[in-house]
């Protein structure tokens, strides 16, 4: 047996002033997407801003249903619109910020590891990493530049080969 380790880096910001003003920009334009969550269900809601090469910003909320596992995250909805929409269009960086009814949020929010495969899988077909911020509303940010980091161990193509 061998013992392994994978490092992963990120970049840490206590107030949306230290990021450079695209990335703000972007954090807060994710704070508004959250004001079409459809989220009845869970009171929680989620906003995504995605910065496109050509200067589109293309927004994500989650989309709740009634019968549960039909409804999709937030960052699936935003890039899954850019895949249909803006196929060629590079993504450069998404801003993902959560609000939930119930209690106050003090730390970013993740995303959940299906979104982050589904990142990985726009990252891998644009062959140019993706930003990716998450924002909570009290300032502090989390960045990371690439998705590798987020997700060492994503499931990727060479597995499938034959
Ligand atoms: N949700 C997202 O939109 N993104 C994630 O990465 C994790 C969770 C949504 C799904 C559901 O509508 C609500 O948050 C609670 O899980």
């Amino acid at each position: 047996m061998q013992k392994r380790t994978i490092s992963i880096s990120f970049d840490e910001y206590t107030s949306l002033e230290e990021l450079n003003s695209q990335d703000q920009i972007l954090c807060l334009e994710a704070k508004k997407a959250m004001s079409n969550s459809h989220s009845p269900y869970s009171g929680f809601r989620v906003g995504v801003a995605v910065q496109l090469e050509s200067g589109r910003i293309v927004y994500g909320s989650n989309q709740e249903n009634v019968a549960y596992p039909s409804g999709l995250c937030a960052e699936r909805v935003a890039l899954f619109m850019i895949g249909t929409t803006y196929p060629d269009d590079k993504i450069i960086s998404m801003a993902i910020t959560a609000q939930t009814d119930h209690f106050l949020i003090k730390e970013p929010v993740t995303s959940c590891g299906a979104c982050l495969q589904v990142m990985a899988e726009y990252e891998k077909k644009q062959s140019y990493p993706i930003n990716v911020m998450f924002y909570c509303l009290n300032g502090a940010i989390i960045r990371t530049s690439g998705i590798k980091s987020l997700l060492p161990f994503a499931f990727e193509e060479t597995r499938l080969q034959k």
